[in-house]
């Protein structure tokens, strides 16, 4: 083999190595996130750890469960988002819409505290109360 082609090979072969990852990664979830409310709201509370990774992978949770207004898994964007729960306000905390209730709304699937009490009830260990979510503060 001429030895042109060897280092050709060697280069293709190293840019896949350290490439490919990414490629998988691409739009992976992190492992863990803090979620906190959106800029320029106040916030009361501790911000809350999730564990993205987990849910979606050991408990086996489809995205689409959370990211119920997605049209696919590649097309997903935050919660609080214009046009979805950006309302933060403290008019907007029983509007289903609002941010508050993407969290704590005990109807809809997608919220934390909605899926954790049905989980609960199955006799999971997943937080429900509130400074099990929210620790510091
Ligand atoms: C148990 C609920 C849940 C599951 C299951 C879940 N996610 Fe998420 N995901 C979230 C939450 C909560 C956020 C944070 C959104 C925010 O900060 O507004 C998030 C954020 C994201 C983001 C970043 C969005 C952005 O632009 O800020 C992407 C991308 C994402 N998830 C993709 C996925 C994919 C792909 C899957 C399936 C493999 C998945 N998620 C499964 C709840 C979930
Ligand atoms: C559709 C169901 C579902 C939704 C939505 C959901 N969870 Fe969970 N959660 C689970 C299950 C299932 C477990 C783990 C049960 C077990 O141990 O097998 C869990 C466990 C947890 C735990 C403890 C274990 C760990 O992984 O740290 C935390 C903290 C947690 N969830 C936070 C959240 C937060 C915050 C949200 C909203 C952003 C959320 N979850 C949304 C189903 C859900
Ligand atoms: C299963 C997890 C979970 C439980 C239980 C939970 N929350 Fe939350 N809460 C969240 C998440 C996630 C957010 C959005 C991220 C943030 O703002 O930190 C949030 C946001 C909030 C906010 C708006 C942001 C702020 O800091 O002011 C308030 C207020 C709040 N929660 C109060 C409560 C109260 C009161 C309880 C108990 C009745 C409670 N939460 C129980 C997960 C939870």
């Amino acid at each position: 083999m001429k030895k042109s082609l060897m280092i050709s090979l060697m280069v293709a072969a190293l840019v896949c190595v350290f490439a490919l990852p990414a490629v998988i990664a691409g739009n992976a979830p992190a492992d863990t996130m803090v979620l906190k409310a959106p800029a320029g709201a106040k916030m009361t509370k501790a911000p809350v750890d999730f564990t993205h990774k987990k849910h979606a992978e050991d408990y086996k949770i489809d995205c689409m469960v959370c990211h119920h207004k997605a049209t696919d898994k590649n097309a997903i964007t935050g919660c609080s988002v214009e046009g979805c729960h950006a309302d933060a306000s403290k008019a907007a905390k029983k509007d289903p819409k609002g941010f508050y209730q993407a969290w704590h709304s005990k109807k809809s699937d997608a919220s934390c505290v909605a899926c954790h009490k049905k989980e609960k009830k199955a006799g999971k260990k997943v937080p429900v109360a509130c400074k099990e979510c929210h620790p510091k503060k």
